[in-house]
């Protein structure tokens, strides 16, 4: 959840002004779309699975304090905020906390999911790394007294706080048909706000990236409100700052660079932390935002490593960064910004990667184009090139070097004329097809005369999907084809929703964000938004995207309230899938002391705690089969 996406881009490509209607038939004929129809009453077939590949019983939705699986399948907890990570860690007190204690615990709000292989262990037992972000920290709920952290955060809970941030990486094994972290792990890991870093790519060294603390803008402490991410071919985990903004206190309009920070969306602090520590005031040290919004990648496989910002991806408030494969080696890595009337890009290695030599690849991310989208209304979707000299991107437009176009990524795609986008969260590419879904997870702001052909509806509150076919099936293609695989919400009740015809009353969903693919190409939709007046949590949904059960959506879990549904993600075998369930309890008015639930302990005065899970088949077999 974590609302900050107000939308900070007031240069609106112009929308050309036709009808949804016709926008969407001449789409839909374009295509050949004819599996996606209104929903109309669901056949009584639709309830067994229909025609969709996906023969689970299907959930109905609920919103209650529990999470919900079909029938024959279990979810397990698998590690929850303030469990020990490190050697050393306490026994979680939440009544108690200390820096101390969460820099050695699982941190908060766990939100992106991966899974790295390890060989089996000596009881043959399944083993892999799992990586998790720490996005945010709830301050209602993680707080005794309801009133502290935040922008009421003392000094000792703005410690916890940062600690509470950043990532974790875990050793898990399948241990007697459950998954459970592996204690003492050497690759256990916790990455937090004061983790040092390397800065690499164009924007290292540049006069904006320099702080007192670091005069040659080359090394930084922490990552920051780490949302979803991705891994690399070569094995290495990337990991996203989002809204990065929130963090620093101080007046952006007084600031050098006011443009571009009104730009990046900076408006008030909503943590204390720039009253304790310096370099999160703007006034102190106006360069320190710069040195946050980019991706960052970690080897998980070695825990002494230190974690590289690659400046040369953009940046912005990245959602995730996952790859495709080029058909020549190089390598395509896809990412959203997620604000209102953001975009969308994509960042194409200059080099192939090396499958034979990992140690190749480390500065892979260090060179390549970044390219940011125009979607335009015939159904041609573009790839700008965001390099500096080409086009407008020139000195006299602020963009003297490649630094100045990665910094202020934002100005220079609305130089561009890309498309804004209704909130572009996850951009994933079919593992069997090749085709790139971009997720939007909503849009209350956009107005009838800023609608476009691939975000086609004013007050757009429950967020589409678009399919992307790159060109001859090449991720390097600096073009495409595009068109709508879903428009989410209620159908018959909010505007325009369009599914398959046969999904059922629990089929529907509102506010998609991350999504997964399971080895045989389904299409996984987890939720951040789930409309709570309609009795609808946040879940999964899962559908195929191609054939007779085309986004055919069948809802598969639902999370505790309040929670959101982040990081999907299978084991190969497909008999595991992991979820981040984020922020259990955070509706309006649930606090520490009174939550709307207390998943997963149920203890009195145990808070709600963020947690990763695994569901599995009782009988083990594959999910979804
Ligand atoms: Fe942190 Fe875009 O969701
Ligand atoms: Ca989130
Ligand atoms: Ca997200
Ligand atoms: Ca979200």
């Amino acid at each position: 959840m974590q609302d900050d996406d107000r939308g900070s881009n007031s240069s609106r490509e112009a929308s050309i002004g036709e009808l949804i209607e016709r926008r969407l038939g001449r789409r839909e004929a374009l295509q050949g779309l004819a599996g996606i129809a209104a929903l109309s009453a669901a056949p009584a077939w639709a309830q067994s699975g229909g025609p969709s590949s996906l023969t689970f019983n299907e959930i109905g939705h609920r919103l209650d304090e529990q999470q919900h699986v079909p029938d024959g399948y279990e979810a397990q907890i698998v590690v929850r905020w303030g469990d020990p990570v490190l050697p050393g860690a306490p026994e979680f007190d939440a009544m108690n906390q200390a820096a101390s204690a969460q820099e050695l615990q699982f941190g908060y709000n766990n939100d992106y999911l991966g899974l790295y292989p390890l060989p089996a262990d000596s009881g043959g037992n399944d083993r892999f790394l799992l990586v998790v972000n720490h996005e945010y920290t709830s301050a209602a709920l993680m707080f005794p007294g309801g009133r502290g952290g935040g922008a009421n955060a003392t000094r000792a809970q703005a410690e916890v706080e940062m600690a509470a941030h950043g990532g974790s990486v875990l050793e898990i094994a399948l241990d007697n048909g459950r998954w459970k972290p592996v204690q003492g792990s050497k690759y256990a890991r916790r990455l937090t706000a004061h983790t040092p870093m390397q800065i690499s790519g164009p924007a290292a060294g540049h006069d904006k990236m320099r702080t007192s603390a670091d005069p040659a803008g080359r090394t930084v402490l922490g990552m920051l409100n780490n949302c979803a991410g991705g891994n690399t071919p070569w094995g290495t985990w990337l990991t996203c700052e989002e809204n990065f903004d929130v963090y620093f206190g101080g007046d952006a309009t007084k600031h050098p660079d006011a443009a571009s920070l009104k730009r990046y969306g900076f408006r008030r602090s909503r943590q204390a932390w720039s009253r304790y520590v310096d370099r999160f005031d703007l006034a102190k040290e106006p360069n320190e935002p710069n040195r946050f919004g980019w991706v960052v990648e970690i080897d998980p496989y070695d825990p002494a490593s230190i974690p590289v910002k690659r400046t040369a991806l953009g940046r912005f408030k990245h959602e995730g960064c996952t790859y495709a494969l080029c058909r020549d080696g190089r390598v395509a890595f896809y990412s959203g910004d997620d604000e209102r009337f953001d975009y969308v890009y994509k960042f194409v290695t200059s080099r192939p990667w090396n499958p034979s030599d990992r140690a190749a690849n480390k500065d892979l991310l260090d060179e390549g184009t970044l390219h940011v989208a125009r979607f335009s209304d015939d159904g041609k979707v573009e790839w700008l090139p965001l390099v500096q000299g080409q086009g407008p991107l020139t000195p006299e437009n602020g963009f003297a070097s490649q630094a100045d176009v990665v910094i202020n990524t934002r100005l220079a795609a609305d130089l561009l004329k890309a498309t804004p986008m209704d909130r572009p969260e996850d951009v994933e590419a079919s593992p069997t097809t090749g085709k790139v879904y971009v997720v939007m997870t909503n849009n209350g702001s956009r107005r009838p005369d800023q609608i476009s052909a691939a975000n086609p509806r004013a007050r757009n509150d429950h967020g589409h999907i678009v399919e992307i076919v790159p060109k001859d099936g090449d991720h390097a293609s600096a073009d495409g084809t595009w068109s709508i695989f879903l428009l989410a919400g209620k159908p018959g009740q909010d505007a325009g929703a369009r599914y398959h015809r046969a999904t059922s009353a629990s089929g529907w969903l509102s506010c998609p964000d991350n999504v997964a693919f399971d080895s045989k190409g389904r299409l996984w939709i987890s939720t951040d938004g789930g409309p709570v007046a309609a009795g609808v949590a946040d879940g999964v949904w899962g559908c195929d995207t191609e054939g007779y059960g085309r986004a055919l959506t069948r809802l598969f879990y639902q999370s505790p309230a309040g929670a959101e549904v982040c990081g999907p993600i299978f084991t190969p075998d497909d008999r595991a899938l992991f979820l981040a369930i984020q922020h259990p309890g955070e509706l309006r008015g649930s606090t520490f002391d009174r939550p709307v639930t207390r998943w997963p302990d149920f203890k009195d005065g145990m808070p709600p705690r963020p947690s990763v899970i695994a569901i599995v088949r009782k009988d083990g077999g594959t999910i979804g089969s």
